[in-house]
């Protein structure tokens, strides 16, 4: 009897074991270590920050602890979200002309980000030992060991990362450090041949032992002061005083509501949450659902939401701590019900301007050049808790710039660089200190009974906000499910006009999309997103089929 009660038991043990979590990243080696962590008992939050550390090591042009991040947060226990930005700061030395010529002019794009003029101060681990503090349940130390086993015994090149290196070794000539790391034999690294970092694991063996300080401060920080200042490219000043006083801050979330969901997101410094809600604020008074997916007016109507609230983000948003910044006006319901009365069902407005949010100061409108980088990734561990974090170093390999191992960024590149027009500020000009303005998008969504059933993030510049508000109308409306939401085309817009991503159903409804006045052009800008969802009571989670991406469940 005892035997055969032990016997049963033993048969439905499978079902009495307590689910692991899920993830999903832009890397399959980083996945695998936000899984370990899981397996190990860690948090949402450690296994976010061990995947952040591997991604440093494997997907180095994208993002990594030379650079700054974003982390959105629910806490399964208190039912709270929070936010910590760890985005990249200015040195004192930063003044509202880096990026302008003598003559006042705005310097070219490639010439302004190699070397030290781009490089912000780094958050990252900054970012990292604050949410572990509030979140973590594993011990700092072992959130590393993933990474530092990925850096000492050798990581395969993926053909994503081949193709990188072969693109930036053209200004590797300036940077030997950086080429020593990701060529061999007199040429770029291919796919499937390995690279070590024996200098990255050493320092991230230190972090691991001694905390924060060991980034902040001493042989560390004298590595980004000497790669900045002793750059042949663009050598700038930043001062170990610069590092030492860097903090990740607590940021309120910002929320509304979107038909029966809510949603928070990100708020300044990045323009993500603000912008990624304002357009489907403005589509919400449409019937998306019954619109669907294969209905080129669907995306007429993301098209025009989508423009009209660029605008906004050109003309209104910046670092909050710097400049006042109207998100509450931004996302004011009347607000947006005004905006939305712009736009028309059956013909393309042509121009878009700003609108005059209830707050807004006096701003003049300024476009900030981003080029395509960045990373993110989703854990949601077994008790139901949430880390969605975005991170980046910039465009591809940051500033080029390597300390210890790792690739400093260029985010100061995403700061606009006219300082003023017409006698006006812009809001998101270069200050000593500050913050410059991101798109970096890490959303939660909650259903009517408040509980989470949906995270998601992208990499890719300012398109991030784009690939976003699309998952989120093809999930929410549409009904598809999280991996095909994900796989959903893209539609962004360029001086050329409305970009349909090339080769989908959506660029198929080219001739009815430019039949509403508009002009349409097929578009090859990849998009990668990574995202998790709640199916009955287990989440999944999904990885952009147009990336190397993979997610995980257990
Ligand atoms: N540099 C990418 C972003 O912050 O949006």
């Amino acid at each position: 009897m005892i035997r055969f009660l032990l016997t049963m038991s033993l048969c439905f043990l499978p079902a009495l074991v307590a689910a692991k979590g899920t993830v999903s990243s832009a890397d399959p080696r980083a996945t695998d270590a936000g899984m370990e962590i899981l397996r190990a008992g860690g948090s949402a939050t450690d296994a976010s920050m061990a995947m952040m550390l591997v991604l440093t090591v494997v997907e180095p042009q994208s993002s990594g602890i030379g650079g700054g991040g974003f982390l959105v947060h629910h806490d399964a226990k208190t039912k709270m979200v929070a936010t910590v930005d760890g985005r990249e700061t200015a040195p004192a030395s930063a003044t509202p002309t880096l990026f302008l010529n003598p003559d006042g002019t705005p310097m070219r794009f490639r010439e302004a980000v190699p070397g030290g003029r781009s490089v912000g101060v780094p958050g990252n681990i900054a970012l990292m030992a604050k949410a572990h503090k509030k979140w973590g349940k594993l011990k700092w130390a072992k959130l590393f060991d993933p990474a530092i086993r990925v850096a000492e015994n050798g990581y395969e090149v993926t053909p994503r990362l081949a193709g990188v290196i072969k693109t930036m070794s053209a200004v590797w000539g300036d940077f030997p450090e950086t080429r020593a790391i990701y060529w061999q034999d007199g040429r770029p690294k291919a796919a499937g041949e390995t690279i070590r970092n024996p200098a990255l694991a050493k320092l991230l063996r230190d972090v691991a032992k001694r905390g924060p300080k060991a980034f902040y401060s001493g042989q560390n920080a004298q590595a980004i002061v000497d790669a900045a200042g002793q750059s042949k490219r663009n050598p700038t000043v930043i001062t170990k005083a610069d590092i030492a006083k860097y903090q990740a801050k607590d940021r309120a979330a910002v929320c509304t509501t979107y038909r029966v969901y809510k949603l928070c997101g990100m708020g300044p410094p990045s323009s993500g949450a603000t912008t990624v809600f304002q357009i489907l604020g403005m589509v919400e008074r449409f019937d998306m659902k019954a619109l669907g997916k294969d209905d080129p007016r669907s995306w007429h109507l993301i098209a025009e939401a989508m423009q009209l609230a660029y605008a906004d983000r050109e003309k209104y948003l910046g670092d909050a701590d710097f400049v006042s910044v109207p998100v509450a006006g931004l996302l004011d319901k009347a607000y947006i019900a005004s905006r939305s009365a712009i736009i028309s069902e059956t013909k393309a407005l042509g121009a878009y301007a700003a609108g005059n949010p209830p707050g807004a100061p006096q701003r003049i409108s300024a476009v900030s050049g981003e080029v395509s980088g960045t990373t993110h990734f989703v854990a949601v561990d077994g008790a139901g808790s949430i880390a969605t974090y975005t991170s980046t170093v910039e465009g591809p390999f940051g500033s080029q710039l390597v300390a210890n191992g790792y690739i400093l960024n260029n985010e100061l590149t995403d700061f606009t660089w006219v300082p003023e027009k017409q006698g006006a500020l812009v809001a998101n000009r270069v200050q000593p200190g500050k913050r410059p303005l991101s798109s970096m998008s890490p959303t939660i969504v909650y259903n009517d009974k408040g509980e989470p059933i949906f995270t998601v993030g992208a990499a890719g510049g300012k398109t991030i906000i784009m690939q976003v508000a699309k998952t989120l109308i093809a999930h929410l409306d549409w009904g598809l499910p999280v991996d095909q939401a994900v796989a959903a085309p893209n539609i962004y817009f360029g001086g050329d006009g409305l970009l349909l991503e090339a080769n989908t159903p959506l660029a198929a409804m080219a001739g009815p999309l430019a039949g509403f006045g508009r002009t349409v052009v097929q578009w090859n800008g990849s998009g990668k997103l990574n995202a998790a969802a709640k199916v009955g009571d287990k989440w999944v989670g999904a990885a952009d089929p147009r990336s190397e991406g993979t997610a995980a469940t257990e």
